[in-house]
């Protein structure tokens, strides 16, 4: 069963997102948003307290409400108070997936915070939607103010995104959260990947902080594959420089259930995950999906690095961008994103999605 409650705490009483558009610390919010500055008496229960005694002198709240220090709640009882918890990338591939594995859960859609740093992308999510733009602190402290738990789906933005992911965990060590959920890369500290790095720092970021963390180190998706996919049904052909390295790719569903569990159970805080497919695969192996999807033979073609280097180029990349698929390759090529140990598998408490199936899902 989910947990979705929490010792009560003056403190950390803290009402949904729709709680708030008729309670005090909305009225705190809106002053964070309008000055884009968190407001200093939003964590001070002794004020929350006054200013709700003296909201009451003057009728307020509306009957069917009462009143509480932490602001004002629907008729219900307060003994044991929601948790809040708050996913970052929520319009993304991701984060929409996260949010829903949540619903999916039984977590009460008032006590979710959608993160979106265009609030009108969030709007179909089903749950509160609140700004939050990494380039922008305010945005990012006023979207965890009272937050429990943080999932950090790691940013898109790649170069940026050691900085982007700190605004999120110096946010979250002032909101004093019990639990910071960071999708993160498989052993991103010791791995070679050329995407690692970004990851391992980011860890390390948050360990300095002292958050009561848990990793979530994702393997690849297997909707990474939808554009070679796409090729493959056209040219017969999936090329790649990986060799025979093996990939134990899962689908973004399975990632975000994963990341939906260990939000919500009891436990976890100080694991390090490292998540992937029940299955690691070649690409000989997927080109075998990939003529089981389209219907039509796909032969895997390897490339050596130099070779690719100079497909990509034909094909109209850009140097950086050709050198980064290159590099990204020969890390699948030495093992990488080999490793599967079922964590994934036990954490979702089902088999992962198999290559074939996460594929068929794209066509
Ligand atoms: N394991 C893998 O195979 C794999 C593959 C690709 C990516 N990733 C990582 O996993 C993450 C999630 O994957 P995904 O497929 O969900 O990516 P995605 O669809 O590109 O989603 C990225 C999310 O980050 C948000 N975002 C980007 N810059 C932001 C900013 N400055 N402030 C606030 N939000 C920002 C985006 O907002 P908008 O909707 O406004 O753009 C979007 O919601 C990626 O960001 C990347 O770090 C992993």
């Amino acid at each position: 069963m989910p947990s979705t409650s929490r010792r009560s705490s003056p403190q950390r009483r803290v009402p949904s997102e729709r709680q708030e558009s008729t309670s005090t610390p909305h009225l705190l919010m809106m002053w964070s948003r309008i000055t884009r500055v968190p407001h200093p008496w939003s964590k001070r229960a002794g004020w929350e307290s006054r200013i709700c005694a003296k909201l009451t002198v003057i009728g307020y709240p509306p009957k069917g409400m009462r009143s509480t220090a932490a602001g004002v709640v629907r008729g219900v009882s307060n003994e044991r108070t929601p948790m809040t918890i708050l996913v970052t990338g929520s319009t993304g591939h991701l984060g929409r997936l996260i949010v829903a594995a949540l619903l999916a859960r039984g977590v009460d859609p008032q006590t979710i915070r959608a993160g979106a740093r265009d609030l009108a992308k969030g709007a179909d999510l089903g749950v509160p939607v609140v700004r939050l733009d990494y380039t922008d602190p305010a945005s990012v402290a006023a979207a965890l103010d009272g937050v429990d738990t943080v999932v950090l789906v790691s940013g898109s933005e790649v170069g940026q995104r050691v900085a982007q992911h700190q605004a999120v965990i110096e946010a979250a060590k002032d909101a004093g959260v019990s639990k910071f959920v960071y999708t993160s890369a498989p052993k991103a500290t010791t791995s070679s990947l050329v995407l690692a790095p970004e990851h391992k720092a980011t860890e390390e970021l948050i360990a300095a902080a002292g958050l009561p963390a848990v990793i979530l180190r994702n393997n690849w998706y297997t909707e990474n594959y939808a554009a070679d996919l796409a090729r493959a049904a056209e040219t017969g052909t999936l090329s790649a420089g990986t060799g025979e390295g093996r990939v134990a790719s899962a689908s973004r569903k399975d990632y975000a259930e994963a990341a939906a569990a260990v939000a919500t159970e009891d436990g976890h805080l100080g694991a390090v995950y490292e998540l992937g497919g029940d299955v690691a695969w070649t690409y000989a192996d997927l080109a075998a999906a990939m003529t089981e999807v389209t219907g039509r033979e796909v032969v895997f073609v390897p490339l050596s690095a130099d070779e690719q280097l100079a497909a990509l180029r034909a094909a109209g990349l850009d140097e950086g961008t050709a050198g980064f698929v290159v590099a990204l390759d020969a890390g699948i090529r030495d093992g990488a994103l080999a490793d599967t140990d079922g964590t994934l598998r036990r954490l979702i408490g089902r088999p992962t999605t198999p290559l074939v199936e996460g594929l068929r899902a794209l066509v």
